[in-house]
């Protein structure tokens, strides 16, 4: 198993470099990540390459048994590459150029850019091929800025759109342009739609798509030259969890797994949903486990720095990342740099370059992951739950979210959390995933639901899976154009129901509605509202409002042999999709297992040679769990009794088989 640092030789001096691999060594690390920002170094001039800093750099890694993932530089440009091609700097919506001195300040279409991107990439493969401790490549660093609004960008997509639809006929229709006399009648027409909240939705969708696009080309160029000359080793990229600009399914296919940066500790002590949420996403882009490529060491911050970890959680956070899927671990960073824009965002070491209690915690983590590794090997989170999550239906969200306050990632929320207390593992999947092997899918605020996905869905009810969905579900196809169906569309007799009129409720105003079983008790609609009518389907939830009295706020239909929840409204309390999340694994037949009390997270690793069960604690206080008895706690070597006792941020790791 791979754990260690991101690790910035070049930010010390080499005298230094001896002792920090001794330290790594000794803390049980054996794996850094390196030189995503050293461009400038590795090609100083305009195509004059020097390796040597990196070879003995590398060299001394080798001599204390640590592995090096490197990285395509190409995150930051030298300061050469702006001068004399200043417009590979990403051009702003303002019409000046992004001025050097940042970092992910490129343009994407830029042929100059790309070309100078395979050439370092190719000058480093070549070079490092061979090198015995170099085991992988990472390509650029956390892809998805910038966006760049210069004509080649615009030639770009027009040359991608007229790619996708063939004909102005074709894109007229799709982007509906009849609507103010928009009619395009030559490609070089299209304008960049620059302002996603007035521009034609359709082509703001197609914009955002391009622009994921383009980011997967140039990762592509990069994949392609490291499986040429390297194909011993590996290639991923640092993605950024639940970060909103790219398709990340798109992003991932191209490589050998997903890694991901994972940055928790800001506020008080809390449990930390979204990390977890981010990681099931992460496991589902390839879908496979993944690393953890950056893992929060301390402190961080550009101006200010935040919260200290607390003693206990950055072991809790790593835990978290293993429960969930991830087969490596690697803290960012390793020394807290004393100069430059991250000053203050701390590494496992201070300025002072010490080894103490982070990197105590860290050496100590290392230890209990290498006690576990011959376990965990094969293991993966295995899901009987499935949460459809699709950048489509998130983009349109954003570009037009209909009810003000409709976001896409909180709706993924809604039932992610719920599912996260009742200790039950999800899948994220994308809409085209086959669903047979679940029995419980999600598939909130499924805003764009192209045809053949709303008759997969319909295809899985019907033979017998259990299906929840809410507000804005069905409303535009994959151009971006309203359906010209009833809502919830294709969708209607699955939902059993007809919604004829819909609002947004007024961050003012707030619609309470009764449940009654499997979801009793007095909730609170907020933000919209489906005026859903019953046909075949029962009504869970009535409101109170008078208007609203007709109309169901939650329902529940068979449709073949399963079953389809609709819920009408953002209801504002936890407790209304606890309820809903229940009923709809019961209806599954799936369930937790264990049932973790509030604050505990539980999570399974199944594989052929064990079930290893995690549980970890994300508060301050012990928290006790009933747990299976008689099996081993691998942590304490301890055998279970009925009931488990963690410490504040405690974790346990339970052999549930054989
Ligand atoms: C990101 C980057 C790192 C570093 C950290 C902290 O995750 O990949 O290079 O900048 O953020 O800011
Ligand atoms: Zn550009």
């Amino acid at each position: 198993m791979y754990i260690g640092v991101d690790y910035y030789p070049e930010h010390w001096p080499e005298e230094r470099w001896p002792e920090d691999a001794r330290l790594m060594r000794d803390a049980g690390f054996n794996v850094v990540r390196l030189a995503e920002f050293d461009w400038v170094n590795i090609e100083p001039e305009d195509g004059v390459f020097t390796f040597d800093k990196w070879d003995r750099a590398l060299g001394v890694l080798a001599r204390h048994g640590i592995s090096a993932i490197l990285c395509t530089p190409t995150a930051v440009m030298p300061a050469w590459v702006a001068r004399k091609h200043p417009e590979t700097l990403a051009l702003q919506k303002d019409g000046t150029r992004v001025t050097w001195g940042v970092r992910k300040n490129n343009c994407f279409s830029s042929g100059t850019y790309r070309f100078l991107s395979q050439r370092v990439t190719r000058a480093m493969a070549a070079h490092f091929a061979r090198t015995p401790n170099v085991i992988g490549w990472q390509t650029d660093n956390e892809f998805g800025h910038p966006f760049c609004y210069c004509e080649t960008c615009r030639a770009d997509f027009q040359h991608w759109l007229r790619r996708k639809y063939g004909t102005l006929e074709a894109l007229n229709r799709a982007w509906g342009t009849h609507f103010w006399g928009h009619r395009i009648q030559s490609w070089e027409e299209i304008p960049i739609p620059i302002d996603p909240g007035s521009h034609n939705p359709s082509a703001c969708l197609d914009w955002q798509r391009h622009f994921s696009w383009m980011n997967v080309r140039f990762q592509q160029e990069q994949v392609r030259i490291l499986r040429e000359l390297c194909p011993g080793h590996f290639v991923t990229h640092n993605f950024m969890g639940l970060f909103p600009e790219l398709n990340y399914y798109d992003l991932a296919r191209d490589l050998d797994f997903v890694s991901w940066d994972n940055y928790p500790v800001w506020g008080p002590p809390e449990v930390r949903y979204d990390s977890s949420m981010a990681a099931d996403l992460m496991r589902g882009l390839k879908p496979g486990n993944f690393w953890v490529m950056e893992q929060t060491a301390g402190p961080g911050g550009w101006g200010t720095y935040g919260r200290n970890p607390r003693p206990g959680e950055l072991r809790n956070v790593c835990y978290q990342q293993l429960a969930r899927g991830a087969d490596a671990q690697i803290w960012f960073r390793w020394r807290t740099c004393t100069a430059g824009r991250e000053q203050y965002w701390h590494g496992l070491l201070g300025h002072d370059g010490r080894a103490l209690r982070r990197y105590r915690e860290a050496a100590q983590v290392a230890g209990e992951y290498r006690r576990l590794e011959g376990l965990l090997e094969g293991t993966a989170p295995e899901a009987r739950v499935a949460m459809i999550y699709d950048y489509d239906s998130l983009w349109a969200v954003r570009i037009q979210p209909g009810y003000g306050g409709n976001d896409y990632v909180n709706a993924a929320r809604r039932y992610y959390r719920p599912l996260f207390r009742a200790g039950v593992a999800v899948d994220f999947i994308p809409p085209s995933a086959d669903l047979s092997r679940y029995r419980v899918v999600f598939a909130p605020d499924l805003y764009v639901l192209p045809d053949a996905v709303a008759e997969a869905l319909a295809r899985y009810v019907e033979g017998g899976g259990v299906l929840v969905s809410d507000c804005r579900t069905g409303v535009k196809d994959a151009t971006g154009l309203c359906h010209e169906r009833t809502l919830p569309g294709l969708l209607a007799p699955v939902f059993g129901i007809e919604i004829q009129e819909y609002e947004t409720i007024p961050a003012s105003a707030a619609h309470p509605f009764v449940g009654r079983d499997p979801v009793a008790g007095t909730f609170t609609g907020t933000l919209s509202a489906d005026w859903v009518i019953p046909g075949t389907a029962e009504t869970l939830a009535s409101y109170r409002d008078w208007h609203l009295q007709p109309y169901a706020a939650a329902t529940r239909n068979r449709f073949g042999r399963g079953t389809a929840y609709y819920i009408g409204t953002i209801a504002r309390e936890d407790a209304f999709y606890d309820a809903v999340v229940r009923a709809a694994l019961a209806g599954g037949g799936v369930s937790a297992p264990v049932v973790p009390p509030a604050g505990v997270e539980v999570s399974v690793r199944t594989g052929p040679r064990a079930e290893l069960l995690f549980l970890i604690n994300h508060t301050e206080e012990e928290k006790t769990v009933r747990v299976p008895a008689g099996r081993v706690e691998l942590l304490s070597g301890e055998v279970t009794r009925d009931e488990l006792t963690l410490g504040r941020f405690g974790v346990a790791v339970i052999r549930m088989r054989p």
